[in-house]
């Protein structure tokens, strides 16, 4: 089943730009926006709601924590994500106004199956589930449903249902935007086409798996990593993270750049790593003056940078260069990026990659 590839991971990985494809099937070509791509009473639901609550667990939170910018930067609703083991347990105030949406790669996690429980008890009944196993738990469950097209995810680490994550939550986006009268007819047109090409630009990530080994070799003997982001990459960071932790063991944190003086800074000598996700957007020159702060104290910087951007290699900065600016949906091409450093990190190391330790892919149990 393997084929040409090693691990499950490695497969899955390349597989992104096919699951991507398969879940943006309806937009492809002449496809358009449709309401009913996400369930029969969609548009009504859409057009009744005031805000957002994403529940999630691990990577598929971060999924939620990305549309959260998409959200309230397109749509102009307030959107909230929360981590299903707290909400489930938290007494929380709940807006019956609300769309719910749940988002998990099985379907079948119990605490996010749990969260949603809890919030239809708690009066909601605007639910969506954004799942990739159709008849799952949590898919049975919702009013409103979207299901990603990844196909079987077997790696324990979760790679192509993130990215197909993303790609439905940006779906999403748009119809909210659309249904808030926030979106235009041309923006619509180019955000559709930013969709569309997303699979090749995948593609063209995919292959810069060389130069990211290359960088591989110089993380396997470090105990502690950091990622840094801002804005929508931060998502990608804490992404970045969980991934180097769970199949490499080496010990890594993700913080909003902005954060590093309040503390994290702490960390840094010649021994630490530093991933930075730094496209060419608006926070390009805030994030060159935390890199900055790390390279002042000899810290070595691993960048992932785009476009005509200004951020150049030299001691202690290396550069790795993205194919190409993606704007909005740039976190979807970086969370690749990072997936292939940890993978190869992995791979330096001898662990092994589809069954990290003490883990499982189905979290059922609490
Ligand atoms: C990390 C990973 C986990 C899952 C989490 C939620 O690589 O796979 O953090 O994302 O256990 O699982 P689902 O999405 O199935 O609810």
């Amino acid at each position: 089943e393997l084929g040409e590839f090693d691990h499950y991971m490695q497969k899955e990985m390349f597989e992104q730009p096919q699951a991507l494809g398969n879940t943006l099937e309806m937009i492809s070509g002449a496809g358009q926006l449709q309401p009913g791509m996400f369930g029969a009473e969609a548009q009504a639901v859409f057009e009744q709601v005031d805000s957002v609550l994403i529940l999630a667990c691990g990577t598929s939170s971060y999924a939620g924590m990305t549309a959260k910018y998409w959200i309230e930067q397109v749509a102009g609703i307030p959107c909230n994500v929360e981590i299903a083991s707290e909400y489930r347990y938290r007494q929380s105030v709940a807006n019956p106004k609300q769309l719910v949406v749940v988002i998990s790669q099985s379907g079948e996690t119990a605490d996010t199956l749990a969260a949603l429980q809890h919030a239809k008890s708690l009066g909601h009944t605007h639910t969506l589930a954004i799942c990739n196993v159709p008849e799952s738990a949590i898919v049975r469950e919702t009013a409103l449903r979207f299901i990603t097209r990844a196909g079987p995810e077997i790696g324990v680490a979760s790679t192509k249902a993130f990215t197909t994550q993303l790609s439905a939550l940006f779906l999403l986006t748009l119809l909210l935007a659309k249904a808030n009268q926030r979106l235009s007819e041309s923006d619509e047109k180019a955000y559709l086409d930013e969709l569309r090409h997303l699979p090749v630009a995948v593609e063209k990530v995919l292959a810069l798996e060389p130069s990211i080994k290359d960088w591989a070799q110089q993380f396997a003997n470090k105990h502690h990593a950091l990622f840094l982001g801002r804005g929508r990459h931060f998502p990608i960071a804490l992404e970045g993270a969980l991934k180097l932790k769970e199949i490499s063991y080496i010990h890594a944190e993700a913080y909003p750049a902005g954060e590093l003086k309040h503390g994290p800074l702490a960390l840094v000598d010649a021994e630490m790593p530093v991933v930075v996700v730094a496209p060419n957007d608006e926070m390009l020159e805030k994030l060159k003056a935390n890199m900055q702060e790390v390279s002042a104290r000899g810290g070595q910087l691993y960048v992932f940078a785009d476009g005509d951007s200004a951020v150049k290699s030299s001691e202690g900065v290396n550069v790795l260069m993205m194919p190409e600016h993606y704007g909005l949906l740039s976190p979807v091409l970086h969370v690749v990026a990072l997936q292939l450093l940890s993978y190869h990190v992995a791979l330096v190391k001898g662990t092994d990659v589809d069954k990290p330790r003490n883990l499982a892919k189905s979290v059922t149990v609490e």
